[in-house]
């Protein structure tokens, strides 16, 4: 189609009054009734768990109940003793234990992050709110980008080396937000390894989705925690997840997990935050994971059930408008939320703008950079998973309108 065509198009579907939403990375309802035996899954008489503990009082410490360190260390591959569950959101706890690490330092510290202006390696593109927590909390980010196989290695090791300012790194280690990449084996190691100028250097792997496969066979996933301990190198890492697009966004459980040497400096300071978590919370979901069908591996796969048919229409009307073009490129995730398109012409902002325009909401343009500058504009975040697959469809064929449209635009003027 040419310019004009194109723009006709555009003009019919901003006539159509369509009001369609592909930016959300959220379960959609069908995902959340899954899990609705949770909320009256207790019984009044149901407070007091395997291990003695009750579940309505203090007493319990603040790593959680034993039974939910047991059933929850399988989703970040640790054992149940390198756990700390905790209330419901992991990006709280990623934010205490950055603000810890500011005020106090971590474990091998010389002296506390903040006195040092520190600096974290992030990925890009990456998520969004890494990003602005760690500009709220006054790191200097350096952007590395998310290959493939994980983090650029080579850069990561150059700027680890070479600086120590740099106090680690920040990133989603399995089915990344938005590209959908998985660390490698090699690079996984290498990282767990690496040679930092900074004694303390960490790395921060924020595991959202360690179990969010689209694949029966997703193969082996390497652990970074169990990698750190193999290379003589524990408390390099700290792991996080949660349940909050396993069970309920919003009434879910936030995972630490980091080895045991570690959780005895980390556990000090947790403690002057809270006496425990919400217990209650923790044993409800012990309750309603151990009768799924399948436990947490079956719940996952009827995710995976519902998720899946979006991610493949998504790729499939994707292949079939840009098959063969030079317009565009995009991942092909194997698990996750999203999916990373790239314009193959600096016309992102321009395409969120016109899809706007046309009744579909996508990622602003940028967000998956630091500062929300993505420098070469062409990164879009695809999140399929909340709309039903009809509005899907129907939002991702005006996208693709939006970035022919954007991209003629572009080659007219230039
Ligand atoms: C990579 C990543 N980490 C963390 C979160 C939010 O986690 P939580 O709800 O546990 O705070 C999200 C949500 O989109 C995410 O994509």
């Amino acid at each position: 189609m040419n310019l004009t065509e194109l723009k006709e198009k555009h003009a019919q579907y901003q006539a159509s009054g369509l009001n369609l939403n592909i930016q959300r990375g959220q379960p959609s309802d069908e995902d959340f009734d899954l899990s609705l035996p949770l909320i009256d899954i207790l019984k009044r008489d149901d407070y007091k768990t395997r291990s003695g503990i009750d579940v309505r009082n203090y007493p319990g410490g603040v790593r959680g109940i034993p039974e939910a360190c047991e059933l929850f260390s399988e989703l970040l591959g640790a054992e149940p003793g390198e756990m700390v569950v905790g209330n419901n959101s992991s990006l709280e706890m990623m934010t205490n234990v950055l603000q810890w690490a500011l005020i106090k330092g971590v474990k091998n510290s010389p002296q506390p992050w903040i006195r040092e202006t520190p600096k974290m390696i992030v990925t890009v593109p990456g998520y969004d709110r890494h990003f602005s927590l760690l500009e709220t909390l006054g790191f200097e980010m350096v952007p590395v980008e998310m290959t493939a196989d994980g983090p650029d290695i080579e850069a990561v090791e150059r700027l680890a080396k070479s600086d120590p300012q740099i106090k680690g790194i920040y990133f989603v280690p399995t089915y990344n937000n938005p590209t959908g990449d998985t660390i490698s084996e090699d690079v996984a190691k290498r990282l767990v390894t690496l040679d930092a100028a900074a004694p303390d250097f960490t790395i921060l792997a924020d595991d959202a989705y360690s179990v969010h496969h689209l694949d029966d066979n997703p193969g082996e996933i390497p652990n970074l925690l169990q990698l750190a301990k193999s290379a003589g190198n524990p408390d390099r890492v700290i792991l996080f997840g949660s349940t909050s697009k396993v069970t309920f966004s919003s009434g879910g459980i936030g995972l630490l997990a980091m080895s045991e040497s570690n959780l005895g400096y980390w556990l000090k300071l947790f403690s002057m935050q809270t006496i425990g978590p919400n217990k209650i919370e923790q044993w409800r979901h012990v309750r309603f994971l151990e009768q799924y069908p399948g436990g947490l591996k079956g719940l996952m796969r009827d995710h995976a059930a519902i998720i899946k048919p979006k991610f493949d229409a998504t790729l499939r009307i994707l292949n079939e408008e840009f098959a063969g073009t030079d317009l565009a490129t995009w991942t092909e995730p194997r698990g996750g939320y999203f999916i990373s398109f790239n314009t193959a012409r600096p016309v992102a902002s321009r395409v969120v703008e016109l899809a706007a325009e046309a009744g579909v909401s996508l990622t602003p343009a940028g967000a998956t950079y630091p500062g929300g500058v993505d420098p070469e504009n062409s990164n879009i975040r695809i999140a399929p998973t909340r709309p039903p697959l009809g509005e899907i469809e129907e939002a991702v064929r005006v996208m693709a309108n939006c970035v022919k449209l954007a991209s003629a635009e572009y080659d007219e003027a230039n």
